[in-house]
């Protein structure tokens, strides 16, 4: 098959592309419009078709005669378990589950948090409620009560399924403390919380709103797949914005469902009854569509990996994961591979397994550095294929599309236009620029099927967001080039928003945080380059006049507010104290500025800033702290 002439006839002309494509699933009722607006202009697909996605990903194998294959492989270092699912095993236990769910008075358009960690029952949580039409919103474990209860308020759900415990390597972590935490911050208060106890230890404090999983579902009916409209939102999945807010990405059903069977085939070029796995978390955008959806919709075996790519137990546990299962595709973030590529940089853990089943490796989540990828390769010679998208778009945007055709790989770029996106480089005044001009990555509307439908309860948002800067486009936040033969570069974010090992934070958010200390009059939070996590987000505070508290200890402080309020994983470690932040005369912090001097890179004086010496001033502290251009090498 030719790349060029599908991808011509995907943005010739989408309608009829999409229609076929919409062929390839099974629908309860199939869209006869395939292309429309919504009342802002924005575009729906498949209107009036009716689907349902647990349906497809789970009933329909087994009626077609597959279920006894194996859809789902827990493996979990932490706990040294292996344990498969076939078909059949995930619909009697997810029909019960959402029998239970009825039972408990959830019904169609409520929404449920899920907050779990990567066990087999986060996959059946989030398939019991497409199943009866419920929307979910999976929050990823690592992030603390106060994050938590954000998105309680804003999503309202009526339940919030959770299990008794996480474990972080080799740290135990008690989910449903935290849960409960999270309520009495929130001020909606979800009727009940569904508690899947994995006896492990934890402690599990009981409340009233309590609901044992195991009992709920072992009590249940089973229960049908409910036909729902092709833009019935499926799941709301939360990312950072540029403001402290994070936003609640809409996905569609039946879109996504078109996109994603066009994905597994097309780009990632997977067979069914073949093994697909994405080492990343249910709680990102990467966990819906390729752990879950995605691969159970084409019929793969998908792997649910608790555990990391080093230290659980070491930097060989991928390479054992692949031969054992026999995994045929894998997608991870580079983040991983620099943490395995660390631990074991000549491969001697590589050479103990039988990696001959491994097609191709993907990589997307954040810019990946050539070193990452030559290593990869030097140690396992099969295609390295990076590939960009966004929790926004649900899929990839750029990539190699294998299914298609396999093009040379061109170093720092994610290969071309994945078929469907109109991708254009525009300067600030939505002019396109001249190849390998470097400006705005933005894509001509229509986007294709998957992509968001909104911003959950702020449309304003969504408009503000996305939409309102060039009339006609999606501004993606991305900066980037193309070269001559329309191969794309992603180059990295233009605004406030970082990339730590591949999770997505804002920097807006932990300023607030920051600003929040008492001893703090204010503050910068900007990304800076880091070995392992690609970034991590560095505060330049001013402290109130009065402060008397040393370096170390307001590091501590202010490391422990983040921690407490995001969490952990947004690894704000490093603060330095600087007398004045460089702004421009308006007033505005130069945080690009800020971001170069951090980095050690060179950087350019902007005219508009308003006093030079400050410069200096903060190289001075940079260089007592070894930071930017004084870093010891
Ligand atoms: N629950 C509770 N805490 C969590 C957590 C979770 N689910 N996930 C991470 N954390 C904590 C960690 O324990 C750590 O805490 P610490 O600062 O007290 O040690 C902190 O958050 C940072 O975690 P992490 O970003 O995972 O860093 P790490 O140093 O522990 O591990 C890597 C480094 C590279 C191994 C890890 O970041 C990794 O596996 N990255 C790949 C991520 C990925 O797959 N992303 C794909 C998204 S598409
Ligand atoms: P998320 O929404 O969490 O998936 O994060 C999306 C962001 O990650 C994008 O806007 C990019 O900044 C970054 N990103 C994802 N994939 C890539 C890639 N292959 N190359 C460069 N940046 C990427």
């Amino acid at each position: 098959m030719n790349y060029n002439n599908f991808y011509t006839e995907s943005i010739r002309d989408p309608e009829k592309f999409w229609a076929t494509q919409a062929d390839t699933i099974a629908w309860y009722k199939k869209p006869e419009t395939i292309l429309s607006e919504d009342k802002n202009g924005y575009p729906l697909w498949y209107k009036d078709g009716e689907l349902n996605l647990c349906y497809l990903t789970i009933d329909k194998h087994v009626e077609e005669g597959y279920g006894d294959e194996i859809a789902l492989i827990y493996d979990s270092p932490v706990t040294q378990t292996v344990k498969k699912y076939s078909y059949s095993d995930i619909k009697t236990e997810v029909a019960k589950l959402a029998g239970g769910m009825l039972a408990l008075g959830l019904k169609k358009n409520d929404t449920a948090i899920i907050y779990m960690p990567m066990i087999p029952q986060t996959a059946f949580a989030m398939l019991a409620c497409a199943r009866i039409g419920v929307t979910h919103s999976v929050v990823f474990g690592g992030f603390a009560p106060h994050e938590l209860a954000i998105r309680i308020d804003d999503c309202k759900p009526r339940v919030i399924i959770t299990a008794s415990s996480g474990i972080e390597v080799d740290r135990l972590i008690a989910y449903k403390p935290l849960v409960d935490e999270a309520i009495s911050l929130a001020e909606h208060r979800p009727k009940k919380v569904i508690v899947f106890n994995r006896k492990l230890g934890a402690k599990v404090p009981f409340k009233k709103y309590d609901v044992d999983y195991e009992t709920l579902v072992y009590g249940s009916e089973e229960t049908p797949c409910v036909p729902l409209p092709a833009t019935h939102p499926l799941y709301i999945l939360y990312t950072s914005g540029t403001t402290g807010k994070p936003k609640g990405i809409i996905r569609d059903t039946g879109g996504y469902a078109v996109a994603l069977l066009f994905s597994m085939k097309y780009i990632y070029d997977v067979q069914p009854a073949e093994t697909f796995w994405a080492a990343s978390d249910m709680g990102w955008a990467v966990g819906h569509s390729y752990i879950l959806y995605g691969p159970l919709l084409n019929r793969n075996t998908t792997v649910i990996f608790e555990g990391k790519p080093i230290k659980t137990p070491d930097a060989s546990t991928f390479w054992r994961v692949i031969a054992d299962h026999k995994v045929n595709t894998m997608f991870t973030a580079p983040t991983a591979i620099r943490a395995i590529k660390k631990e074991d940089p000549d491969g001697d853990f590589i050479k103990r397994y039988d990696l001959s089943c491994l097609k191709n490796q993907f990589l997307a989540g954040e810019r990946c550095d050539n070193a990452t990828i030559e290593w990869f390769q030097k140690h396992i010679p099969i295609p390295v294929i990076d590939h960009w998208w966004q929790t926004e778009s649900g899929w990839p945007m750029v990539a190699n599309s294998l299914g298609l055709e396999k093009m040379p790989v061109k170093s720092g770029s994610a290969t071309k236009a994945v078929c469907g996106y109109d991708i254009k480089i525009f300067n600030e005044n939505g002019e396109e620029v001249g190849t390998n001009e470097e400006g705005l990555v933005v894509i001509k509307l229509p986007l294709p099927p998957g992509n968001m439908l909104g911003i959950w309860g702020n449309e304003a948002r969504f408009k503000a967001s996305y939409f309102d800067k060039f009339d006609g486009y999606y501004l993606s936040g991305d900066g980037g080039y193309k070269d001559n033969d329309d191969y794309i570069f992603i180059t990295g974010r233009v605004d406030d928003v970082i990339n730590v090992a591949g999770h997505r934070f804002s920097t807006a958010e932990m300023e607030e945080i920051v600003s929040s200390h008492e001893l703090i009059a204010e503050c910068a939070v900007i990304g800076i380059h880091d070995e392992l996590k690609g970034q991590v987000p560095f505060a330049l505070v001013v402290t109130k006049l009065n402060a008397t508290m040393s370096h170390f200890q307001l590091q501590q402080e202010i490391e422990n507010l983040v921690r407490q309020q995001i969490g952990a994983v947004a690894s704000l470690k490093n603060i330095v104290i600087v007398k004045r932040l460089p702004k421009t005369r308006s007033g505005k912090t130069l945080r690009r500025l800020l971001r170069s001097l951090c980095d050690g890179e060179e950087y350019q004086i902007p005219s508009t800033i308003d006093d030079e010496s400050i410069i200096d001033e903060i190289n001075s502290v940079l260089k007592e702290h070894e930071i930017g251009c004084y870093k010891i090498k």
